[in-house]
């Protein structure tokens, strides 16, 4: 797509952001280069710190404090990068707070730790009618949304089972219900359970089993429209390995996303003629070869800055065009919070059972 920058956007949001900390510096506040965003008020418990975002981004103001924010300022939305308060995201109460001052809200994940803060967000949303947003950032990944495109296609037929590996290990079962223990396991299943999720639809049923060494997990999936599912939470693995791998098999083709970026669009078709134990050529027809897409890294485009390959700038700018025309986002929505946060429990059950999702 064709990226505006900041400024030459005839109208912006005006908005707060609650956060001043190190993956909103890095990745956050850099996106609004490239957004429909007036950076009006930014808000930290430390004000230093806030002040010093103050200026680096651009706003107006910096505060300490966010009811004070939402009193004094006048906002379309704000953006919330916050840490845990005892292992608990924050999300759900400032998000609530910002729904009742008037303004639509962007968090990023874990969006909760239940299932039901997430339904408590859902029911202001319906009250209010302002929507909240979650930073599930793996479904606007280059890759993965060019995934989605071929899996929607009538070529590529029912997308009929999914693998996807995550690094991520999980507590003993008796361990689950301690948020402490559950940090880790929380702040990253958001990221596999919304490619899942984004791509396949919601989920039917779970059942895992639990390896002793490393914590992983060997999860299967079953999804409401009759397809299925493999999760691998495969903890243990080296610091050095690409972390991710996605494959969707449709009906005589299937995708594999590498490393988060690099794609293979296995298209319908045979392998050389001559048929088993005669044919001496592996290439196929032209016109049913694989796509492969890999990013250059000799441009200074946007395309190969990790803020759009990763996601991070495509959602805010979906954010910010969803505020412009005052439309509920239909991805990375609260409903999707749900999905999310209904997997993370089910998680907390014992392992080898099945666990009924939807
Ligand atoms: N999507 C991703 O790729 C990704 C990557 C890293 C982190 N994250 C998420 O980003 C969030 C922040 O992570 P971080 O590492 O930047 O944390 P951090 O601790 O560096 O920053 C959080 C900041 O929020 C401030 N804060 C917390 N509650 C506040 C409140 N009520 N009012 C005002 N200020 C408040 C803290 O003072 C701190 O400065 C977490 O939810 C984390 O899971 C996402």
């Amino acid at each position: 797509m064709y990226v505006k920058y900041n400024f030459e956007y005839e109208q912006r949001i005006r908005a707060g952001f609650i956060g001043c900390g190190g993956h909103s510096y890095r990745n956050i506040y850099p996106t609004f280069q490239y957004a429909p965003i007036e950076l009006v008020a930014v808000c930290d418990f430390d004000k230093k710190r806030a002040e010093t975002y103050k200026s680096m981004f651009g706003a107006k103001s910096a505060y300490d404090d966010h009811i004070e924010m939402l009193d004094k300022e006048s906002l379309d939305a704000v953006f919330v990068v916050t840490n845990y308060e005892n292992n608990i995201p924050r999300y759900p109460k400032l998000a609530i707070d910002i729904m009742n001052a008037g303004c639509h809200v962007w968090i990023e994940k874990p969006p909760a730790s239940s299932v039901k803060e997430v339904q408590d967000m859902i029911d202001v949303s319906e009250k209010t009618g302002k929507f909240v947003m979650v930073g599930f950032k793996k479904v606007f990944f280059t890759a993965i949304s060019k995934a989605k495109e071929i899996i929607s296609s009538k070529e590529f037929g029912n997308p009929a089972s999914i693998y996807v590996r995550y690094p991520q290990s999980i507590p003993d079962f008796r361990d689950r219900e301690n948020p402490a223990k559950m940090h880790g396991f929380l702040d990253h299943i958001g990221h596999p359970a919304s490619i899942l999720h984004y791509l396949m639809g919601k989920t039917k049923s779970v059942y895992f089993q639990r390896e002793a060494f490393n914590g992983g997990t060997i999860a299967v999936l079953t999804f409401l429209n009759g397809a299925i599912g493999c999760l691998h939470l495969c903890a243990g693995q080296s610091g050095t390995s690409p972390l991710e791998r996605v494959e969707v098999i449709g009906s005589g083709c299937n995708l594999v996303v590498e490393n988060g970026v690099k794609l293979t669009y296995y298209r319908r078709g045979e392998r050389g003629p001559g048929g088993y134990g005669r044919s001496s050529n592996y290439i196929g027809k032209d016109e049913s070869a694989p796509i492969y897409w890999e990013p250059e890294f000799s441009l200074g485009q946007l395309y190969n800055k990790g803020i759009f390959m990763l996601g991070y700038a495509p959602e805010i700018i979906y954010f910010s065009e969803c505020v412009l025309a005052n439309r509920p986002p239909e991805k990375c929505n609260l409903e999707t919070a749900l999905e999310v946060t209904k997997l993370y429990e089910a998680y907390k059950n014992p392992d080898g059972t099945e666990i009924k999702i939807n």
